[in-house]
């Protein structure tokens, strides 16, 4: 969506994954101090957002949003106000249709979704200073027609307001897996592509609920072509430090959403975060490569089941590879510069975890532990016409 924000994957923290509808300003302010003090808003990690349950049952007799008065009495204004004077950015939630999801699935008291109200919440959350929203489709199921008419009259009425406002949108709940059936980038910055993601490697779903590591990456993977500046696809939050994982999984799992250009939205508790945890946040090499400017998703360069290798051309000429090992046990995952679009004879390969460089005249492998992800930076020689998996926008289709 060419709205001027979200040139690159947007970053932040949401509170849904670790406490769905147990939320109010005292926790998101602690969540903001943390952010800050620990040093991931200045690594980027700019957007809080406050996802469902935030409300007010009740509209005002002016048919206005309220924030709940008892979670968050100081008001949702307020609440903005503190995270801009933080240096982050404020994130709020609603949804296409009657009832938010909490509403619709979870006897969440009200009917306060934006359906019929869309151009007086818009003005509303410009009003309260909103940054970023996630508009979350639960309504009964419609076709995908009605979804793309109901997520573009909110597109419409966020641009009527003249505040840049990122806009983040789930077309996939209630279960009618519309996110990878089409490039959603005409309507929104970002687009969930899969059901809710839980804190598991793999829970066997192709895309139901809840979905693993693995198993989003299986439906993330084939919508590489879609990512450009100001629209990436949406593996959803990330579950790092949430445990369910080994750390080899958790890095594995950052080192996938980083070369997916997939948005870094943390969802675990920041306040009580392990070093473990922040070491794998916080890796400054990923995050460069998920921010680059190019904007472009990893292609796949190979598949053979088990070991599975992706490719990210940034706007240096280097190459970022991720040496993915589907399997369980520890095995080599190997590529060339050739098949990542490199030409030349003589490679510099930083690994993005341990730090360490290495040169190769054209082979790129390394010992994968299972479910790991070892991340290159591979520079020098030429970056070739690159193969079609690597398009940008404008140039020839490719196999993706
Ligand atoms: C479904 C979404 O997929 C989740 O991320 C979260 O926003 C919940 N709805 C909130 O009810």
């Amino acid at each position: 969506l060419e709205n001027g924000v979200a040139r690159t994957p947007p970053m932040g923290w949401n509170t849904w994954n670790t406490f769905g509808c147990n939320i109010n300003e005292t926790l998101i302010r602690q969540m903001a101090d943390a952010i800050v003090s620990n040093g991931m808003r200045d690594l980027g990690y700019k957007y809080v957002v406050v996802d469902d349950c935030w409300f007010n049952p009740n509209r005002d007799s002016q048919g206005n949003l309220q924030g709940d008065p008892s979670r968050f009495s100081s008001g949702m204004r307020a609440l903005g106000d503190y995270l801009h004077s933080r240096g982050l950015l404020f994130g709020i939630y609603q949804v296409p249709a009657a009832e938010t999801c909490a509403q619709y699935f979870n006897g969440y008291p009200g009917a306060t979704g934006s359906l019929g109200h869309e151009a007086q919440d818009a003005r509303q959350f410009a009003a309260w200073g909103v940054d970023y929203l996630k508009y979350d489709w639960c309504s009964p199921a419609g076709s995908i027609n009605d979804q793309v008419v109901a997520f573009a009259r909110m597109r419409d009425a966020l641009a009527a307001t003249g505040r840049p406002i990122v806009y983040s949108i789930n077309p996939n709940s209630i279960h009618e897996k519309t996110g990878p059936l089409r490039n959603w980038g005409d309507v929104a910055n970002m687009w969930r592509t899969t059901e809710d993601i839980t804190n598991a490697w793999d829970t066997g779903q192709s895309n139901g609920f809840p979905m693993g590591i693995q198993n989003i990456v299986n439906v993330n993977v084939p919508l590489a072509s879609y990512a450009r500046p100001g629209g990436f696809t949406d593996p959803d939050m990330m579950e790092v430090g949430r445990g369910g994982m080994t750390d080899t999984e958790m890095r594995s799992h950052f080192a996938l959403w980083a070369v997916m250009a997939s948005p870094l939205i943390a969802g675990n508790d920041l306040r009580s975060a392990s070093a473990a945890t922040l070491t794998i946040l916080r890796n400054q090499n990923l995050i460069a490569i998920n921010q680059d400017a190019l904007a472009l998703q990893a292609a796949q360069v190979s598949n053979d089941g088990t070991r599975r290798v992706l490719a990210k051309r940034l706007s240096n000429g280097d190459v970022a590879v991720a040496l993915f090992n589907q399997g369980s046990s520890t095995t080599t995952v190997s590529t060339t510069a050739a098949a990542i679009g490199k030409s030349g004879s003589s490679f510099t390969l930083r690994d993005a975890w341990t730090d360490v460089t290495s040169t190769t005249s054209g082979s790129i492998s390394a010992s994968v532990p299972g479910h790991g992800t070892v991340v290159y930076r591979v520079s020098g020689g030429g970056t070739a016409s690159p193969p079609v998996t690597f398009r940008l926008r404008g140039e020839a289709s490719g196999r993706c």
